[in-house]
């Protein structure tokens, strides 16, 4: 077992001010309770590519054990592709990059091909890749760093799935991909998530709506009661 993996979900949401903000509070939160620095845990950051490289400035300048990541990549390389944002730009800003969330699914039609086309890019300039799958069937391009399982339904809901059935998904995908760590996904709060965490095969947690508010965010990392 590695550390755990705390990816929080900015999706379409801030300016640079308000981003900035986060990471001030965040930065009291850390002093408040040294316990958020735990080598035990990872936290990544996944934002929109606007905050990338402001809030990488503020990271630095502050010194803050947070990892940044992008949400999205381009499945093509730099070049004539209007509008993309190519995994090479990413990389000079984020470390990690999600690939295959179930809004990118849903709303803007990525197939596995095309998402498999971004695992390759991202791959290829050595971004960590976290692959969203919304079960145990759904493929996963080999190669990607974690895997956070989100049921479709649980996404935004309030209504998270049960710790025991994440768990048995979770090592189900783990199994069938032989991916070294997966995640869970969907309604993950600082009231559920030591339940999550506690199941043995759960290597971390993708928080959307949590994530936004930097108390919230702190209070789920101090929630984690059971270090593994
Ligand atoms: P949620 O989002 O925590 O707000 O349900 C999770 C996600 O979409 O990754």
């Amino acid at each position: 077992m590695g550390t755990i993996l705390i990816a929080g979900n900015w999706k379409s949401n801030k300016t640079i001010l308000e981003a900035k903000q986060w990471l001030q509070e965040w930065n009291i939160q850390l002093s408040n309770n040294p316990i958020i620095q735990w080598k035990n845990v990872t936290v990544v950051l996944c934002v929109p590519f606007t905050l990338l490289y402001p809030l990488k400035k503020e990271i630095d300048r502050l010194k803050l054990p947070i990892e940044l990541g992008a949400q999205d990549v381009s499945p093509y390389p730099d070049g004539a592709y209007t509008g993309e944002v190519s995994a090479r730009q990413i990389k000079e800003f984020a470390s990690w990059v999600i690939i295959g969330h179930s809004e990118r699914r849903n709303y803007f039609g990525e197939t596995d091909e095309i998402l498999s086309q971004k695992v390759t890019q991202a791959k290829s300039v050595g971004l960590s890749i976290l692959y969203c799958v919304p079960d145990d069937v759904t493929v996963v391009p080999v190669g990607v760093d974690a895997v956070a399982y989100e049921p479709v339904w649980a996404i935004g809901t309030g209504k998270s799935d049960t710790p025991q059935n994440a768990g048995q998904v979770i090592q189900s995908i783990k199994a069938k991909t032989h991916t070294p760590r997966v995640i869970y996904g969907g309604s993950v709060t600082s009231e559920n998530v030591a339940t999550f965490i506690a199941q043995p095969a759960v290597d971390g947690v993708l928080p959307g709506g949590a994530s936004m508010d930097p108390v919230k965010f702190a209070n789920l990392i101090k929630n984690l009661c059971n270090p593994k």
